[in-house]
């Protein structure tokens, strides 16, 4: 019949039944955003969304290969099938989910902003940053960069290609402030008292999701139900205790 038929071309199709048949999970992401994917001291890639990808591949019993993949070209990299599955801590907005499909989100975070030395004690409040006489650093294509430049309209830009040369250019002073999501702030403060400020209190709320590409529906049940399920059993609750809170 019909019905029988399509199912079972859809499922032919779906990147979760090619992974099965290739015994490899292929998940892109950028390293470099702390603490969902980023280097070690040896250079391997760690993080909250690799022990997530590692948990996953367990299940599904394969291995876990991990595609490093710049942020400017991550979306296009899944939609050309060089990876299975986007986990790099990205934010659900509904321009990406015209072009991917979204997981239910597996955590929320929201846009902060780090301040030059300098400025510590004269800027308390982002609302102060908003000003002709003040430079932004953000990274390009980063929902941080969209943030910025509506909060801060008045202000003046400058945009990277990756989180460590904008935030760089904040802690040498070349900058006044860094606009982005509040984990990665949080651990940049950490590690460097001091030598920055950190207005730690968000002004956006952002859902972040894993994306697959689109007319996939087998493909999001497993992942929907993944996430269900290490939540229910506190496997979740662990891995995200060993990445938020040190
Ligand atoms: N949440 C932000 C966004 O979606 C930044 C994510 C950056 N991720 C990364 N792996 N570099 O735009």
């Amino acid at each position: 019949g019909g019905r029988a038929a399509l199912a079972q071309t859809l499922w032919e199709q779906s990147a979760l039944k090619q992974i099965l048949k290739r015994g490899e999970l292929r998940v892109g992401m950028e390293a470099g955003y702390m603490p969902f994917e980023m280097r070690d001291k040896s250079g391997k890639i760690v993080g909250f969304d690799v022990d997530l990808a590692r948990l996953m591949a367990r299940y599904m019993g394969v291995k876990l290969n991990l595609v490093n993949t710049q942020w400017d070209g991550i979306i296009p990299a899944l939609l050309t099938a060089k990876f299975d599955l986007l986990m790099s801590g990205m934010t659900i907005t509904p321009e990406r989910n015209l072009q991917v499909n979204f997981a239910d989100p597996y955590v929320s975070i929201g846009q902060t902003v780090l301040i030059r030395k300098g400025l510590i004690g004269t800027i308390s409040k982002r609302e102060q940053l908003d000003d002709a006489k003040y430079v932004i650093a953000t990274k390009l294509g980063t929902t941080g960069d969209i943030a910025a430049r509506k909060y801060f309209a008045k202000a003046r830009f400058k945009a990277f290609e990756t989180e460590a040369e904008a935030v760089l250019e904040v802690r040498n002073g070349r900058a006044d402030g860094f606009v982005y999501d509040l984990p990665f702030n949080t651990i940049y403060a950490g590690r460097y008292p001091g030598e920055v400020g950190f207005l730690n209190e968000t002004f956006t709320d952002e859902p972040i999701g894993w994306a697959i590409r689109k007319g996939d529906p087998d493909f999001l049940n497993w992942l929907n139900n993944f996430l269900r399920v290490i939540r229910a059993d506190g496997s979740y609750d662990a891995l995200y205790q060993k990445w938020f809170q040190s």
